[in-house]
């Protein structure tokens, strides 16, 4: 494997009509760790949603590439298949299906027909990332997520992720919900995936995961862009300061997106990805 590279150009999405990602610009490379924060209701879920190729959002404008390729004529599974994988904020229970059937058919998806995965190696690697994030065996055969705890079902989808081994993983809010031990957990999981060969984007609202999970970058969404961008020290200074000092700096009180009035637009990120780059 190679080290990925992952680009986002002017992106720009829509849900009914109503534009809410107004032209993001972000790039991501294997081995880095790009954290996104900002408050509620700035278009954080709808970029993961709209890199995944979720088709309540249309995508009216910019690019998204994988190493090269563009990933937006691509159905869902196409994406996760060339190696994009979201961990989501609110994960759907499947009744029927259960845990390991359904990671078992996601593995085999991702291979050529004749390559799929034997069933005792399976089983081996998925007991073996449950015990490393300290997972209940029981909850192999439990149906997907249905009636697992906030904190279980943000573990699974960990688990998930520690089974697929995508190139570029997006977290969101993958600390919500979870108790400090599950958070330690998670975190040391996602550490153990770090590699030149993965990169991350991981979107949260708490300095405390960024406490366990160091972010090479941060970036910070209001209005449906990214507003800011800078280091570790961003994320620090948000937990110290809250965000009125960036609407301050642009000079606006609604951060939300979708309710803004026409004429006021905040400016998009214009720096090049080269300047956070040493
Ligand atoms: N499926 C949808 N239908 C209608 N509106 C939507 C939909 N998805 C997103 N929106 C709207 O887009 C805006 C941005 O939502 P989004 O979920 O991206 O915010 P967020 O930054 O992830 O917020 P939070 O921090 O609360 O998770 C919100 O006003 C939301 O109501
Ligand atoms: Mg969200």
């Amino acid at each position: 494997m190679s080290q990925p590279y992952f680009v986002i150009d002017g992106l720009k999405a829509s849900i009914e009509g109503k534009e809410i990602l107004k032209g993001i610009n972000l790039e991501v490379k294997g081995g880095e760790v790009h954290a996104i924060m900002g408050p509620n209701g700035t278009g954080k879920s709808t970029l993961a949603s709209a890199i995944m190729g979720h088709p309540k959002y249309e995508v009216t404008g910019g690019s998204i590439t994988l190493d090269g390729e563009s990933i937006l004529d691509m159905e869902v599974d196409e994406r996760a298949r060339a190696g994009l994988f979201l961990c989501m904020q609110y994960p759907s229970e499947i009744t029927g299906v259960t845990n390991a059937d359904f990671l078992r058919s996601a593995i085999n998806a991702r291979r050529e027909e004749g390559d799929e995965i034997s069933l005792i190696r399976f089983i081996r690697q998925m007991e073996e990332k449950m015990k490393q994030l300290e997972m209940d065996p029981e909850f192999m055969h439990r149906y997907l997520n249905e009636g697992f705890s906030g904190g279980e079902k943000k573990r699974n989808e960990i688990l998930q992720m520690a089974m697929l081994e995508p190139k570029i993983a997006i977290l969101d809010e993958v600390d919500s919900g979870l108790d400090i031990d599950a958070l330690k957990i998670v975190a040391d999981g996602v550490n153990s995936m770090r590699s030149e060969e993965r990169g991350f984007i991981i979107i949260t609202h708490y300095q405390r995961l960024l406490n366990y999970i160091k972010p090479d970058f941060v970036h910070v969404m209001m209005q449906g862009r990214i507003v800011k961008s800078g280091g570790p020290e961003l994320a620090e200074r948000l937990e110290a300061e809250g965000y009125d000092w960036i609407k301050e700096e642009l000079g606006i009180e609604d951060v939300t997106v979708g309710q803004e009035e026409e004429e006021f637009q905040v400016p998009m990120n214009t720096t090049p990805p080269e300047f956070f780059r040493k």
